[in-house]
């Protein structure tokens, strides 16, 4: 007890020493004051400093698919490091793990995605994919394709460009004003959108959201359609199967380049290697980041086309893009090891099998509940709706806080996530093993009835 009481003191220690000089993403320091300080992983389980251990239900922030304590990631920085910790990647310089992992990203992306650009995440892959789009259009002869086009819920991270082309407008409103040129469409979500009377099938219609709008804006002038596979941070929306496929057809007719943000969808997390091959679909550009090195060193990056490429080699002047930490070769190093674990561990089927007994299990566990409206995913990455009123989908107050006041609840029951609105996320690493995974509908539903009876 005494012992107990020391190290409840600890973590209290560390809360007051961090509102003093550390300032966080989303900074909220009324959020703040229960904060969980995290000071051990192990596999699907994050233990914080009173030595308390959580199911880490969202895999960190959906990227850490290996789960903690992964000694060949430790193994593979430590390497590089002791060999050489850090040199340039900018033209006139570049290194053996860098090329390497560009060799092996061309194996297992889509077979037209052949070229990588490396960053140090999401949101300056966001920006990389947005200034190659202009620069290529540039180089074929149309500077006036520009704009970018994007959906509401969509999450595409928040470095400037980025934060316009994300469609969640609680990012955008302290920083007015945004960039002109980024638009946004409906999501395709299957659960609330409504397509008009007469529409072929809900997802056609909702992929005609953007020839309307390429339509709108002329075509002359959109440079990029950019969307998730699967909205993730926007509260896990899956698209209907027919919403694709469409989408390229849409793109094609219009000469708009397809982005796919596969920050969360990257590298297994739904069941294949990225998002798109779902439903037979093939980019002009990617973003990967997160789990490309299970969140154990900050790379990203974009992957190109061999057209975009091609028109980029011949351009005769330099594309003026560039991070310091492009081709990182720790980062490099790091990704080429979790390479390894995913293909030795086959991580695609294990997301795959895992995904579907998470998903049933959730449906069993929760889908009768009053006030649950939608359960939903792919692959390990599921998504639990609560509404107001289930019958005619209305939503609860935002006032009333219900999706953070449930995970409050989940977080007392040892599991810990984050919640988008009333919708409460699920993306365990995909290493979970079945009695941890099999908790997780169980705490989440006894946590629901905690709230909501
Ligand atoms: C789909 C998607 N794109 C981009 C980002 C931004 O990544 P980062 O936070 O590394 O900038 C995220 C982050 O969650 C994301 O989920």
């Amino acid at each position: 007890m005494a012992q107990q009481q020391e190290e409840h003191q600890q973590q209290q220690e560390w809360v007051d020493r961090d509102a003093t000089h550390l300032v966080h993403p989303l900074h909220n320091p009324a959020a703040h004051a229960s904060a969980r300080v995290w000071t051990g992983g192990e596999g699907a389980y994050l233990i914080d400093a009173d030595g308390n251990r959580f199911i880490d239900c969202l895999s960190g922030l959906w990227n850490n698919t290996a789960g903690n304590g992964r000694h060949e990631l430790a193994d593979a920085a430590s390497k590089q490091m002791r060999e050489m910790g850090f040199a340039s990647g900018y033209t006139g310089s570049t290194n053996p793990r860098a090329i390497e992992l560009a060799e092996r990203l061309a194996d297992v992306t889509y077979p037209n995605i052949n070229h990588f650009y490396l960053t140090s995440g999401g949101g300056e892959s966001t920006d990389s994919n947005i200034k190659m789009a202009r620069y290529y259009w540039k180089v074929k002869g149309k500077p006036e394709k520009t704009k970018v086009i994007s959906r509401i819920w969509g999450y595409h991270g928040v470095t400037f460009a980025a934060m316009c082309a994300t469609g969640i407008a609680p990012y955008w409103g302290m920083f007015e004003p945004r960039i002109p040129g980024f638009v946004h469409i409906p999501s395709p979500y299957p659960y609330l959108y409504e397509a008009p009377e007469g529409a072929e099938s809900q997802g056609i219609a909702a992929a005609d959201e953007l020839e309307k709008k390429i339509l709108e804006e002329g075509p002359e002038t959109v440079a990029m359609f950019i969307a998730e596979p699967v909205q993730g941070a926007g509260g896990v929306i899956v698209p209907q199967d027919d919403y694709f496929p469409r989408i390229r057809e849409i793109c094609d007719k219009y000469e708009v380049l397809l982005v796919s943000d596969e920050v969360i969808t990257g590298f297994g997390r739904t069941g294949k290697m990225f998002g798109l091959e779902h439903w037979g679909v093939q980019p002009d550009l990617i973003q990967f980041a997160k789990a490309v090195t299970s969140g154990y060193f900050p790379l990203g990056g974009i992957g190109i086309s061999d057209e975009i490429a091609d028109v980029m080699n011949q351009s005769g002047s330099p594309w003026m893009h560039a991070y310091t930490y492009s081709s990182h070769p720790v980062g490099c190093a790091v990704a080429l090891a979790m390479l390894d674990i995913i293909e030795r561990e086959s991580f695609l089927e294990q997301a795959r099998t895992k995904g579907q007994r998470l998903l049933v299990k959730l449906k069993e566990a929760l889908a009768d509940h009053p006030h649950v409206g939608d359960v939903r995913g792919l692959g390990m990455m599921c998504g639990v709706e609560f509404v107001k009123d289930k019958a005619n989908k209305t939503l609860f107050d935002a006032g009333e806080a219900i999706g953070p006041k449930i995970h409050n609840e989940t977080v007392k029951r040892g599991m810990f996530s984050r919640v988008r609105g009333d919708v409460y996320c699920v993306a365990p690493p995909i290493v979970t093993d079945e009695n941890t995974l099999d908790q997780i509908p169980e705490i989440l539903a006894d946590a629901t009835r905690a709230v909501l009876g």
